[in-house]
This record gives C-alpha cells, sequence and structure tokens, in this order.
C-alpha cells in the first residue's frame, strides 16, 4: 500500500507513537486525519505539519457517536482533498493500573477496568469497524488489488502483563487476538491487519514512571538496553502499511525484552 496520495485515520495520534507515524505518513506524502482528546498537542501538530496535509478532530474512541460524526467529517475531507483512505492506524491508549485484589483484599474496581477497556479495546474496535466501510468502498490499488490497512497497537503486556496491569493486559490481549479473525474477515475485500506489541517506548504514557519502576524495566531488556523511540515505532507502522505479505500477524518491538514477573 503506497502512502503518497492517501489519507490515514490515526488516533492518539496527538501525542507519543500515533505521533510519530503521523509525522511518517505526512513525509512520506500522505495525509492524516488525528483523533485524539488532546486539543493542545493536536492543534500544535497541525500547526508544525500544515493544515493542508493534517485535520486534528477532538475525539473520544469510548464514545460511539463521537467516533461517528468524526469519521463522517473525515470522510467528507477526503472527498475535498481526493486523497482516498488508506489505512486506519488506531494508537489511542490509556493504563490504569490496578492489582485483582489489593493487600487489603478489595478487588479491582470496574470503573477502572471499564476505563481502560472502553478506550484501549472498545475504542480500538469501535474506530476501525466504522471507517472499514469507507475504505472497503475505495478503488483497489496495485496488481493485488489492496485498499488498505489497519494498524493495531498492542503491548508487550499483552504476553507479558506485570503486577497491577489485569486490566490493560487484557485490553491488549484482546487487542493481538483480534487481528487474525480481522485480517479473515477483510481479505475479501484487500485489506490487511497488523498489530504490533510494543515493549517500554518513551512518551507521555511512560514518561510518568517512577525512576525505581523506569531502572527496573532497563534491567529487563537485552539489547538496545533502553526505551524504544516513537520514530522506531511508527518506522514498523510504515513497513506494515507498504509490504503487502504482512498480514494477520501480531509483531513484536522490544528488543528481546521479556518483561519480569515482579520489578
Ligand atoms: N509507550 C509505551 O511504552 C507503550 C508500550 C506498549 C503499548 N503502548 C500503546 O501505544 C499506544 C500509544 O501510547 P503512547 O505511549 O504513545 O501514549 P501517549 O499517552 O503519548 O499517547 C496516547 C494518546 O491517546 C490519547 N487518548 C487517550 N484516551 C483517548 C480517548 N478516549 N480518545 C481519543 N484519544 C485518547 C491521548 O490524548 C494521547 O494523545 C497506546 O495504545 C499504548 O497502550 C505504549
Amino acid at each position: 500500500m503506497k502512502i503518497a496520495g492517501r489519507t490515514f485515520v490515526v488516533s492518539g495520534g496527538a501525542s507519543g507513537l500515533g505521533r510519530a507515524c503521523v509525522r511518517d505518513i505526512v513525509a512520506s506524502g500522505g495525509n492524516a486525519a488525528v483523533l485524539d482528546m488532546n486539543e493542545e498537542l493536536g492543534n500544535a501538530l497541525v500547526k508544525e505539519l500544515g493544515p493542508a496535509l493534517v485535520r486534528f478532530f477532538v475525539c473520544d474512541v469510548a464514545d460511539t457517536d463521537n467516533i461517528a460524526a468524526v469519521v463522517k467529517a473525515t470522510v467528507d475531507w477526503v472527498k475535498q482533498t481526493g486523497k482516498p483512505l488508506g489505512g486506519i492506524i488506531p494508537a489511542a491508549g490509556v493504563g490504569r493500573p490496578g492489582l485483582i485484589i489489593d493487600k487489603n483484599l478489595n478487588p479491582v474496581s470496574l470503573d477502572a477496568v471499564d476505563f481502560v477497556l472502553s478506550i484501549n479495546l472498545r475504542g480500538t474496535l469501535d474506530l476501525v469497524r466504522q471507517v472499514l466501510p469507507h475504505l472497503a468502498a475505495t478503488e483497489p490499488e496495485g496488481p493485488d488489488g489492496e485498499r488498505g490497512v489497519v494498524v493495531m497497537v498492542a503491548s508487550a503486556a499483552a504476553f507479558e502483563g506485570q503486577m497491577g496491569q489485569v486490566a490493560y493486559a487484557a485490553s491488549k490481549g484482546a487487542v493481538a487476538a483480534m487481528t487474525l479473525p480481522m485480517a479473515r474477515d477483510l481479505s475479501r475485500f484487500g485489506i490487511r491487519v497488523v498489530t504490533i506489541a510494543p515493549s517500554l517506548f518513551d512518551s507521555a504514557m511512560t514518561a510518568v514512571l517512577s525512576d525505581k519502576v523506569r531502572q527496573s524495566l532497563l534491567k529487563a531488556m537485552e539489547f538496545p538496553a533502553r526505551p524504544g523511540r516513537p520514530e522506531e515505532f511508527s518506522s514498523l507502522v510504515k513497513q506494515a502499511i507498504e509490504n503487502v505479505m504482512l498480514n494477520g500477524v501480531v509483531i513484536r518491538l522490544d528488543g528481546a525484552t521479556r518483561m519480569p514477573s515482579k520489578l
């Protein structure tokens, strides 16, 4: 799938890993519709890359009506630019740690569980679900008749969730598990599905980790012994978009890190 001349929908695109994807898409000649709740960062990105190439839409991916309105606005923008949809990168995500029961025997709050699942799992699935009818209606491109790509974001926690990550691991494990059935559902339309499972990457989400936690995570790393950089993530997203043989797969991006049981 060529990036140039196409429009990509990126949730969570105002910050961190999603923002790096938006920058790479624009650098490769594509347009990006950025869906995020952070207006300050979203507007700053539009200023940086230019309103002709990037549109920012305030959107809470946990709110299905909000997604519907923003998908409509994106489709209208695509009609104006003539750059058809090429893919969806649902990168919006949150963490809210909580032990399944704490030392005082209080179970994890369902509000915390619902918060994480509604953004990381339901928000991912809902955005993909609502953009797909438009992606599937585009003209097929190239010898394989490609219509586009869905690149989802899981996490190393999908495989080695740590203490306090039951809800987060459930959300990311579900995203990983959706990859193959979604690819199978979409093959008839020439749409591929790839999921990337990063370990620790520098972003706003991980900037809040304490030094102690960060040092323990660094110890679990093989090589390189440092957090990943957002542009290392977006370079794999670019490859997932461009390489037609990547489909139905969850790719770990972790420098051989395996998260330990205890920090
Ligand atoms: N940074 C890491 O170490 C790491 C590791 C594994 C997976 N991930 C995943 O990568 C994705 C991107 O995270 P990041 O590290 O760039 O974090 P980040 O906090 O920098 O970016 C996340 C973005 O999502 C947006 N967002 C949050 N809730 C939203 C909602 N309800 N609707 C729309 N937007 C919302 C935030 O405003 C923010 O701009 C997430 O899914 C995260 O779980 C990150």
